[in-house]
């Protein structure tokens, strides 16, 4: 065993952050409202056990080699089907690019477009994780009002403006426009046109981040931004996370040549497993459908427990979203509530979820909080929203 007493701390480059800090209490807690995940008991195994034998019969000798830097062709062709069938998207596999995740994706773009100091805009309310990474490359985060539909497109002209009469402009504007994380908000096929209108207007690229489309339990989707696009102008990234599982680390990006062509030279050595892509690609190939179509049923009904339990224990204490698709809640609580603040006292309780301060470009946010349900069970969610409502009462947070 070494001492491992050699101190790095001045080699280490500069600009890499501190390690992220171990959830406040640490561990797993009982109600954990943090995260969102699928559905473990939904989790298809034995499918994929199945279609990962037959993969390796067919070609488990081609992981002998290297993948492609794109990823395996076939899988990039179903992807390629997949958008066009359900996403009104006219892209070829030439264009789309296998990422470990949509979150690789995320980090490739936020990489490729993101100089220290640049402007990016983004929903009110955003993703924690991508604003995590336009941070780490200096990026300065301009959050652009929202209503139900998502983006207001009068506001981001009012922001474009207001940035341009300052001789600045923004690098690019980054939405979730289908079950926006951490909002729900799903933007009309008018609202999507209209804010692709706007930023054509001010020659501002988006990066459509879609990872949700496929968790519609109500309604129908609207065709993606990237479909609407006549410029090349909107570069887009999903994932199979979501109705597959975290764990395989499964993503793309869809963009023009030309920018699939600069990731590239960025993305060497980072192709994801073939081993996964392989498994996934023959599993979905005969189970795609079906499969979602159960996903959403179960995400259905816990999104009813959930809302359900809301409006029985925080009653007109909080207000919460109600969305028609997606793995979450979001709940905004009285002005005055801080629930950074109270994370690690719930935490000993037994009760974690998402605070307001890590959705907010401006770290603020402090009254919201996001509850994700997708991977617990009825009676969980219940008793954990019970729970909540009543901590945050004993801590005054709910006047
Ligand atoms: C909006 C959004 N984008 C990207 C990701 C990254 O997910 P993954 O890398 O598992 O595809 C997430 C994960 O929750 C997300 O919510």
């Amino acid at each position: 065993m070494t001492a491992n007493t050699f101190d790095f701390s001045d080699r280490i480059a500069r600009g890499i952050p501190p390690a992220p800090k171990a959830a406040p209490g640490g561990g797993r807690v009982e109600f954990d409202f943090t995260t969102a995940f699928p559905d473990p008991d939904s989790f298809p195994a034995d499918g994929l056990h199945e279609a990962l034998g037959r993969a390796l019969k067919d070609e488990g000798k081609d992981l002998v080699y290297y993948p492609h830097i794109q990823g395996h062709p076939a899988m990039r062709e179903f992807i390629a089907q997949k958008l066009e069938r359900e996403r009104d998207m006219n892209v070829s596999p030439d264009q789309i690019m296998l990422t470990t995740g949509s979150g690789q994706a995320v980090a490739r773009y936020v990489e490729l477009l993101t100089d220290p100091g640049d402007i990016i805009l983004l929903e009110k309310f955003s993703y924690s994780g991508t604003m995590g990474i336009m941070r780490r490359h200096g990026a300065r985060l301009i959050g652009v009002d929202i209503d139900e539909e998502g983006i207001i497109p009068s506001a981001l002209d009012e922001v474009l403006t207001s940035l341009q009469d300052r001789g600045q402009r923004a690098k690019f504007l980054y939405t979730i426009p289908t079950f926006q994380n951490p909002t729900g908000t799903d933007m009309s096929l008018g609202r999507r046109q209209d804010v692709l209108d706007v930023a054509q207007r001010h020659r501002l690229p988006i990066f459509e981040d879609d990872c949700y489309a496929d968790l519609r339990f109500a309604g129908e989707n609207s065709p993606s931004i990237q479909s609407l696009d006549q410029e090349g102008s909107v570069l887009y990234c999903g994932s199979f996370s979501k109705i597959v599982a975290p764990g395989m680390r499964l993503g793309y990006m869809a963009a023009p040549p030309s920018v699939i062509d600069a990731v590239k030279a960025i993305h060497l050595g980072a192709t994801p497993s073939q081993f996964s892509a392989l498994a996934t690609m023959y599993y979905l190939q005969d189970h795609l459908d079906e499969h979602v179509q159960e996903l959403r049923e179960i995400f259905r009904s816990k999104k009813d427990t959930a809302v359900a339990a809301v409006g029985e224990y925080f009653g007109s204490r909080a207000e919460g979203s109600d969305p028609d698709g997606g793995l979450y809640l979001w709940l905004k609580l009285p002005e005055g509530a801080n629930t950074a603040a109270a994370l690690a006292k719930a935490r000993e309780r037994g009760i974690s979820y998402g605070p307001g301060t890590n959705f907010s470009p401006g770290q603020d946010a402090y009254n919201y909080l996001r509850l994700c349900y997708g991977h617990l069970t009825h009676e969980t969610i219940r008793q954990g929203i019970a729970n909540l409502a009543a901590f945050l009462e004993e801590e005054g947070m709910l006047e």
